[in-house]
């Protein structure tokens, strides 16, 4: 579960989708043209390099399956997964690794796919990781930016879209690993945290 807003552990969210969801942010038809529309632009800024395109897991695999078929180039994919923990859910400050990538990354253009970005913590660890294997490029790719959430200062190549501090769930966005199956990306009704 990202950390998204400040809100507090909450009871499981097994509520069906319809009452789960208080508006629909982002449809799926405007996802699908987006993720045209940043494939289009990646394979034509990548024309000619190895491309190594990177997600860090879970959430990420909705967004890294359709942009990865939006491309149009020769391109890789591997995967890196990670636990938080931190003073807070809202100040998580320290990440560890727990799967680390399988392809080496030493002189090859690595585009870095994220599904959402909020204070920055997740991605500016990773990128500091991957930094050190010293890739010929190293670029960010993020479906969802919460710029107003930011604590650490992130450098976005390809972004998706800017949506205001609302708690999001669906493609691949959970609440306690629910709802990452919704084509569309929803607002959550505070109903389904409100309680516990
Ligand atoms: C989400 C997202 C990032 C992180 C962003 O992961 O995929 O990894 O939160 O938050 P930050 O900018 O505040 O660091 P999450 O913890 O929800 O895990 P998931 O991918 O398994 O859903």
């Amino acid at each position: 579960m990202s950390t998204q807003t400040s809100q507090p552990e909450a009871k499981v969210g097994a509520l069906e989708p319809e009452k789960a969801i208080a508006e629909i942010l982002i449809s799926s038809a405007r996802i699908q043209e987006r993720v045209r529309e940043l494939g289009a632009a990646i394979s034509r800024d990548y024309q000619g390099k190895d491309l190594l395109m990177i997600g860090v897991l879970r959430g990420v695999i909705f967004f890294m399956a359709d942009l990865l078929r939006a491309i149009t180039i020769p391109v890789a994919m591997d995967f890196m997964a990670i636990s938080h923990y931190g003073p807070s859910q809202r100040m998580r400050g320290v990440v560890r690794l727990i799967k680390d990538l399988e392809e080496p990354i030493e002189g090859r253009h690595v585009l870095f796919v994220e599904d959402i970005v909020d204070t920055g913590f997740t991605l500016g660890y990773i990128l500091k990781i991957l930094r050190t294997r010293q890739p010929a490029s190293l670029e960010v790719c993020v479906l969802l930016d919460k710029p107003r959430l930011r604590l650490i200062d992130l450098d976005i190549k390809y972004k998706g879209f800017e949506i205001p501090d609302r708690f999001v769930v669906g493609y691949g966005l959970d609440y306690r690993q629910r709802y990452r199956n919704l084509p569309f990306i929803g607002v959550l009704d505070p109903q389904v945290y409100a309680a516990s």
